[in-house]
C-alpha cells in the first residue's frame, strides 16, 4: 500500500487591521452589493508597515510547530509573489526567526497563486525521495495589491499559512495522481519595478475557469473519478465570487442534492475567505482552514482543490480528510483571529497603503504597530530588513 504523506498540521496569519467593504463601497461610490455579492468579499485585511512576507510566514508557523518539528525539518520551501528579495529566500529568515535545524534545504518558489502548490506538491516529493526525511515545512505568504481606488482594491489582502507536511499526516492524505496545465499568457502580473499587480480582470477570472475545465477533465480522464466521489471542491480563492463560478461550471451536469451539497461546503470553506480578502499563494489553504474548521465532514471524506497561478498554472488534486482531523486543525482560531482585528477608515487604509520601506539604504525605525504578533520588522538598515 502506498505510504501516506500529506498535511499533518496548518497554520494562519493575517494582520490585526481590516477594512470593512461596504465603508469602501460607499467611499468608492459603488453599490455595496457588488462587493458583497457581486465579488463575494465582507473584509479586507490591511498590512501595517511592520509586517510583510517573512513575519506573516512565521507568525502562521511559530504558532503550530513544535520543539521536535524545528529539530526534524528539513525542507523549507516558502512560497510567495511578493517576496522582499530577488535573490535570497524568504525561508532563510523564516528558518533563523523560528530556530529550524540548519541542516535542512531552504529555498522560494514562484508561480503567482500557484506557488505554494508547487511547494507542497515539491515536500511530498521530497519525502517520496528521501526514506529518511520527516518533516517539510511550506510556507504560502503574500500581500495582495492592486493599488487605491483601482478595480482590483475590492479584492486585495495579506495572510500566510503555514503547513506541515508529513508521513502518516493527521489532517488530509494527498492522493498522487493530479492533473496540471501550464501556459504562457498574461492575464495577470508585477514587473519588478512595480509594487503592485497589473490585472487584466475579466481575461484573468475567463483563465481561472478554463484552466479549470481542463485540468478537471484532464483528472477525470486520468482517474474515472466523478464529482460524487468528492465530500467539497475547493478552490484557489482570489474572490469567492470566482470559486463559486468554478464550482457552478463543474457542477453544471450534476442532479440538484450533489449541487447543493457542494455548495453548502463551499459556503463554509469560504468563510474566512471572505473575511480576509486575496492572499494569492495561500487562498486556496485559507479555504481549506475555513472548511476544516466550519464544516463537520466525516474522516475519510474526499476533497478536489483547484489551484490556479496566473500567467498561468491550474492543477487539480485531491486528498483524504484523516480520523482525528477536527482536532489537529484547531491550533488556530481563526474565528477569534479575525474578530480579534481592528477595523481601519477607508482614509487609514489609505494611509497603511500608501506607507513604503527606504530604497535608498537609509536608516528607518518602525515602531512597533502589532500588537499580537510574535515577529514584526523593526526597520531598515544598509538596505537589510531588521526582524524582531
Ligand atoms: N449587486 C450585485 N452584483 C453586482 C452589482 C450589484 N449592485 N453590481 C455588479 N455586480 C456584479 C456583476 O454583475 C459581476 O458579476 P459577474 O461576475 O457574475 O458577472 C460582479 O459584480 C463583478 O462586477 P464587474 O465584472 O463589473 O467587476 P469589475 O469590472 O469591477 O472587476 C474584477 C472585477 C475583474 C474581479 C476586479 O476586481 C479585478 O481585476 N481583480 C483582480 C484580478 C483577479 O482577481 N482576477 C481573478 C482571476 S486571476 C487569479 O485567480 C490569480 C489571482 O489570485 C489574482
Amino acid at each position: 500500500m502506498t505510504e501516506k504523506i500529506g498535511i499533518d498540521k496548518i497554520g494562519f496569519y493575517t494582520p490585526e487591521f481590516y477594512l470593512d467593504l461596504t465603508e469602501l463601497a460607499h467611499e468608492r461610490d459603488v453599490d455595496p452589493n457588488k462587493f458583497k455579492i457581486g465579488i463575494g468579499q465582507d473584509e479586507q485585511a490591511v498590512v501595517p508597515l511592520d509586517q510583510d512576507v517573512v513575519t506573516m510566514a512565521a507568525n502562521a508557523a511559530v504558532k503550530i510547530l513544535s520543539a521536535d518539528d524545528l529539530a526534524e525539518i528539513d525542507e523549507i520551501i516558502f512560497a510567495t509573489e511578493s517576496g522582499i528579495d530577488q535573490s535570497k529566500a524568504g525561508a532563510l529568515y523564516v528558518q533563523r526567526l523560528l530556530g529550524i535545524n540548519p541542516r535542512a534545504r531552504a529555498l522560494e518558489v514562484k508561480e503567482a497563486c500557484y506557488g505554494a502548490t508547487a511547494a507542497l506538491q515539491t515536500a511530498v516529493d521530497h519525502l517520496i525521495a528521501h526514506a529518511d526525511s520527516q518533516k517539510v515545512l511550506v510556507l504560502g505568504s503574500d500581500v495582495a495589491r492592486y493599488g487605491v481606488a483601482t478595480a482590483g482594491e475590492v479584492t486585495q489582502g495579506a495572510g500566510a499559512v503555514a503547513m506541515l507536511v508529513t508521513r502518516q499526516p493527521r489532517i488530509l492524505a494527498l492522493e498522487r495522481t493530479s492533473a496540471y496545465f501550464s501556459e504562457d499568457i498574461m492575464d495577470f502580473w508585477r514587473p519588478n519595478y512595480s509594487d503592485t499587480a497589473f490585472a487584466k480582470g475579466k481575461y484573468s477570472t475567463e483563465q481561472y475557469l478554463r484552466f479549470l475545465d481542463l485540468v478537471w477533465h484532464d483528472y477525470q480522464a486520468k482517474t474515472s473519478a466523478e464529482l460524487a466521489d468528492f465530500a467539497a471542491v475547493l478552490f484557489h480563492i482570489p474572490y469567492t465570487k470566482l470559486g463559486l463560478k468554478g464550482l457552478r461550471q463543474i457542477s453544471a451536469d450534476s442532479n440538484t442534492e450533489l449541487q447543493e451539497s457542494l455548495l453548502a461546503q463551499f459556503t463554509k470553506a469560504t468563510v474566512f475567505n471572505r473575511r480576509v480578502g486575496n492572499i494569492y499563494t495561500g487562498s486556496l489553504y485559507l479555504s481549506l482552514l475555513s472548511l476544516l474548521q466550519n464544516s463537520d465532514l466525516p474522516a475519510n471524506a474526499r476533497l478536489g482543490l483547484f489551484s490556479y497561478g496566473s500567467g498561468a498554472v491550474g492543477e487539480f488534486f485531491t486528498g483524504t480528510l484523516q480520523p482525528g482531523y477536527q482536532d489537529v486543525s484547531q491550533q488556530v482560531n481563526v474565528a477569534e483571529m479575525l474578530d480579534q482585528r481592528q477595523k481601519l477608515s477607508v482614509s487609514e487604509y489609505e494611509a497603511f497603503f500608501n506607507q513604503a520601506l527606504p530604497t535608498d539604504g537609509s536608516e528607518m525605525v518602525i515602531t512597533p504597530i502589532s500588537k499580537n504578533a510574535t515577529f514584526y520588522l523593526q526597520g531598515m538598515t544598509d538596505h537589510q530588513r531588521l526582524y524582531k
